[in-house]
């Protein structure tokens, strides 16, 4: 018996923007960031495309395939840093938008590892109770975190959602475990500051706006090794060989560190599901977006292992083993 994924869905906002149209605004080249980053589009939100609005459409997506209704929904994770409002969350207008009128929900926030972290969560709900049924959604608009005069940062960033549903499943099926780490210590080397404080005692005076701002090579740096370190420690932990993994779907950050990544841990290059050329990073949203296009693409199998694995601000960093 375990947790399984009943359903999955995906909505990006339909603007493409290139790096050709980002050309046009910060000093740089598609080269330059086809070479460095491996993304030649993003999809950018326009009016109309607030988080929770992209997390519901990938939420109903979700629910559809798991024929699973918005009513019969106990519990709504929505992982995002990129919500319209601090309060209500993102969750909250999900549910409104979804009418899931039974279900509680709530926001977490661990950057781009918010997905893995909220799948830990909700398979632990299931766990406790196999009659739970729960959406965990990755939702992100970077778009409006973003410091579009950054070159450093802008080219990165996408926006859009990705949803799962999750209910209990006899037979071997489902979440065969997760290693989740942070290091808050490292806090700097990737953050984003809230909006002005009202309290003039508590303005940071540091602080350069409500935007991302990255070390990236630093960044780049403990991005591969955490993740390789989680990986190996979790297939120990659950006594999985990796030659028995699948499918591998990391965070799409972007793609020298997921090749770094594949030549670290030995793993070949056609069992990594890879879709940042079209997206970017799109945060807690991106392992989501992948998971649906991949399972769309009928790339997992009934009994395949899938791993996922993350890292982002915080640090935090992460990773789930699934048998599909
Ligand atoms: N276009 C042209 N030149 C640029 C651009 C750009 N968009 N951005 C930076 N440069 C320049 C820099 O100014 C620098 O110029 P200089 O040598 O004259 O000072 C030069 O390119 C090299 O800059 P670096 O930052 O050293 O470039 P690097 O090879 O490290 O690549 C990158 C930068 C792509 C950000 C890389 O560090 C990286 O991938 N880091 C990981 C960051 C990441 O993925 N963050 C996402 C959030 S965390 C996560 O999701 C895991």
């Amino acid at each position: 018996m375990g947790t399984a994924i009943l359903g999955t869905g995906a909505y990006l906002p339909e603007r493409v923007v290139t790096n050709q149209d980002l050309e046009k605004i910060v000093d740089t080249s598609d080269e330059w960031i086809q070479t460095r980053t491996g993304i030649s589009t993003r999809r950018i939100g326009g009016q109309g495309d607030e988080t929770y609005r992209l997390a519901a459409r990938a939420a109903e997506k979700a629910l559809q395939m798991a024929e699973v209704s918005a009513y019969e929904i106990d519990l709504i994770i929505v992982a995002t840093i990129s919500s319209h409002m601090l309060m209500p969350s993102c969750a909250c207008f999900v549910q409104k938008e979804l009418g899931a009128g039974r279900a509680f929900a709530f926001d977490i926030n661990a950057a781009c590892s918010g997905f893995v972290y909220a799948l830990d969560l909700a398979d632990k709900y299931i766990q406790a109770d196999p009659n739970k049924k729960i959406l965990v959604i990755g939702a992100e608009t970077l778009s409006s975190r973003t410091n579009w005069d950054d070159r450093n940062t802008c080219i990165l960033f996408g926006d859009g959602a990705g949803a799962v549903v999750l209910g209990h499943v006899e037979g071997n099926r489902g979440v065969i475990g997760a290693k989740l780490f942070s290091d808050g210590n490292l806090w700097r080397l990737l953050h984003m500051h809230t909006a002005a404080s009202c309290n003039p005692e508590l303005v940071q005076s540091e602080s350069p706006g409500a935007h991302i701002v990255m070390e990236g090579r630093e960044v780049f740096k403990y991005a591969v090794k955490a993740m390789e370190e989680a990986i190996i420690l979790l297939l120990d932990q659950e006594q999985v060989a990796l030659d028995a993994i699948k499918l591998v779907i990391p965070h799409q950050a972007n793609i020298r560190i997921l090749n770094k990544l594949v030549e670290r841990l030995g793993i070949r290059a056609e069992k990594v599901f890879i879709n940042v050329q079209k997206y970017g990073n799109t945060s807690a949203a991106s392992i989501p977006i992948a998971l649906d296009e991949a399972n769309r693409d009928s790339r997992m199998q009934p009994g395949d292992i899938v791993l996922l694995c993350s890292f982002g601000g915080g640090f935090t960093w992460g990773a789930t083993l699934i048998r599909w």
